[in-house]
């Protein structure tokens, strides 16, 4: 296997293998230890500062428990700040800590304006707002924009009559003559999306759960009553948000049926396309309207979306056609992938590049709702879940876009999902069971050190179960480990935020390639080159030499070697490099 030829010489110039000592075949702290502290974000104009930044995502429940409940809290993320910055996270994004009866864990909202209990309160937002300007670290929290819970006050007094003034505020219909639901729309959470209620005997619409009833945007005293409290938090030194469920805010008015297919879903309901309750148009000119009327009264203030776009087409319309809407629509489409291979990885970054002109990618290969990174795929004989995370770390911290990193990623951390259902807390996992677990396997307590508990608390029995490696996967351990994977993702992280070519252009290169994704990073007069062997076999890359006689000049490698002129990459393995010209 070759690099593409001509676009690698012409473009990249090569190395001569001999002006550089062979590194060994996993030894990437030898060549970049992590940094003791991390440096600051390169980025010149500061509202721009999520351009070379790294989200972190917080699932409040399973990150630090400070008061000894069983359930992590928001002092518990207060109390790890200085680990988040060392990690150089420039924002945490925390899943919703609202008032809410945790029927979908906090994405069931009773009140946009507060914090619920087990979580803490305002004030601890507002410190943790606080104490993260002191250090570098926006909070960015989490909308759930599509509906609210069932116990939201506006929900109860929409279902106490017909008549009442908030009725509107959410989807009502009338049951067809048969006193069946409206139309055929399904929940993707199971069942039908309507839920008769028995008072007013007409049905509402829910496209999670029926305790998550839909707003009904077309309403605008909804819109009012929700930009209010986007702006609420705004005030109070919030830096945005990540909108939950936007694809779904609008759905057909005149209520047209999906199109039907073969097959049943985890839940044994037929499956259906959901084209006629997802991705209106209505969708992009309400979020510009939140971008317009809210957002951008603050400087520097953001919103990310959680855009389950089905290709880089459709997502290039939630940057709005002048850049007016969302700043960061998550390219999602990594997750869903049944296996990372080059050429589809290949495909659909080169997908996101090419349409994302003027807007800036955002990528993300784990999170709350998908299984870990790295328990997803196979693991390649001779190699292990920590390659996984390795490779995939490298990915995601060397493309262009913004990372949205998802707590314990940076460490390895594995999916612990439950064995039996009477053990499952995910309302999913109840109903969808043996066929769909739930999530709570990707969920489970963030590993601090190997004392009990993992440090997530002083003992008391956690919400979720501490996953069993937890004595030698966690932050203490690992941060005094060279060759551990948060070593890794922390040298990934610092070259990110002090190497020019790191905000600079990505090119694909040696683009016919099946097992290795190749692509380079220039900017500032410099390039890195990044080798991925994505492969279940080993793979070379040869490099050639140039008239130039440029160098490489490792920076970050996992189960790679260069000798003789070429870069040997066990499956798995790792190589990044810059191109160093020889004067
Ligand atoms: C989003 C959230 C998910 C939640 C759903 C309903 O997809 O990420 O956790 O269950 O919305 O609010
Ligand atoms: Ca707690």
């Amino acid at each position: 296997m070759r690099l593409g030829r001509g676009l690698f010489r012409a473009t990249l110039l090569a190395a001569a293998a001999t002006s550089v000592a062979p590194a060994p075949a996993i030894a990437q702290a030898m060549l970049q230890p992590p940094p003791k502290t991390m440096p600051a974000n390169p980025t010149v104009n500061h509202n721009d500062w999520y351009k070379n930044g790294i989200i972190y995502e917080v699932y409040p429940r399973s990150f630090a428990d400070s008061n000894n409940d069983g359930i992590g809290d928001i002092q518990g993320i207060v109390k790890h700040l200085d680990y988040i910055q060392s990690l150089g996270a420039d924002a945490i994004w925390m899943t919703p800590m609202f008032p809410s009866p945790q029927a979908d864990f906090g994405y069931d909202v009773s009140d946009y304006d507060n914090v619920d209990p087990q979580f803490g309160t305002v004030a601890d937002v507002d410190q943790l707002v606080a104490q993260g300007k002191g250090r570098g670290v926006k909070v960015l929290l989490d909308f759930v924009v599509n509906h609210t819970s069932d116990q939201h006050p506006w929900f109860l007094q929409s279902k106490s009559s017909r008549t009442n003034p908030y009725r509107d505020y959410y989807v009502w219909r009338d049951p067809k003559a048969d006193g069946s639901p409206p139309n055929n729309w399904a929940s993707i959470f199971g069942g039908s999306a309507w839920t008769l209620d028995p008072t007013t005997k007409q049905y509402y619409y829910h496209f999670f759960y029926p305790q998550q009833p839909d707003l009904n945007w077309r309403n605008p005293k909804v819109e009012k009553a929700m930009f209010d409290a986007a702006e609420w938090w705004l005030k109070r030194g919030v830096y945005g948000y990540r909108l939950d469920a936007v694809d779904t805010m609008f759905e057909r008015a005149d209520l047209k049926n999906n199109t039907v297919y073969p097959g049943v879903d985890a839940f044994g309901v037929p499956n259906q396309d959901h084209v006629n309750n997802s991705k209106q148009p209505e969708v992009h000119t309400e979020l510009q309207r939140l971008r317009q009327m809210v957002i951008d009264k603050y400087p520097g203030r953001i919103l990310v979306g959680e855009t389950w776009t089905s290709d880089a087409q459709e997502l290039v319309q939630y940057y709005g056609p002048r850049n007016n809407e969302l700043q960061l629509p998550m390219f999602l489409n990594l997750i869903s992938l049944p296996a990372l291979t080059a050429p589809d990885l290949r495909q659909r970054i080169t997908g996101v590049e090419t349409n994302s002109v003027g807007g800036w990618p955002s990528f993300a290969l784990s999170n709350h709702d998908s299984r870990r990174a790295a328990s997803r795929y196979p693991v390649p004989p001779g190699a292990s879940t920590d390659d996984w995370s390795k490779i995939t770390g490298a990915l995601l911290l060397t493309l262009r876009g913004t990372p949205v990193l998802y707590y314990g990623e940076e460490l390895g951390m594995v999916n612990n999902d439950p064995q039996r259902i009477e053990d499952v807390q995910d309302v999913i996992g109840k109903k969808g069971w043996p066929k769909e677990k739930g999530r709570d396997g990707e969920r489970t307590p963030m590993q601090w050190d190997a004392s009990a508990n993992a440090g997530f608390n002083a003992g008391a029995k956690p919400w979720l179960p501490v996953a069993p490696d937890y004595r030698t996967r966690n932050v203490a351990a690992e941060s005094a480990d060279p060759h551990s994977v948060l070593s890794f993702y922390r040298t990934l992280i610092a070259l990110r935020r002090t190497h020019p070519a790191m905000s600079g252009d990505w090119k694909a290169v040696d683009t016919d390639d099946r097992q290795v994704l190749a692509y380079q990073r220039s900017g500032g007069g410099k390039t890195v080159l990044v080798l991925l062997n994505l492969d279940a076999k080993p793979a070379d890359v040869p490099i050639e030499k140039t008239e130039t006689m440029d160098v490489l000049q490792p920076l970050a490698i996992n189960r790679a070697l260069l000798i003789s002129g070429s870069v040997h990459l066990d499956p798995l393995g790792v190589y990044v490099a810059e191109v160093t010209p020889i004067p």
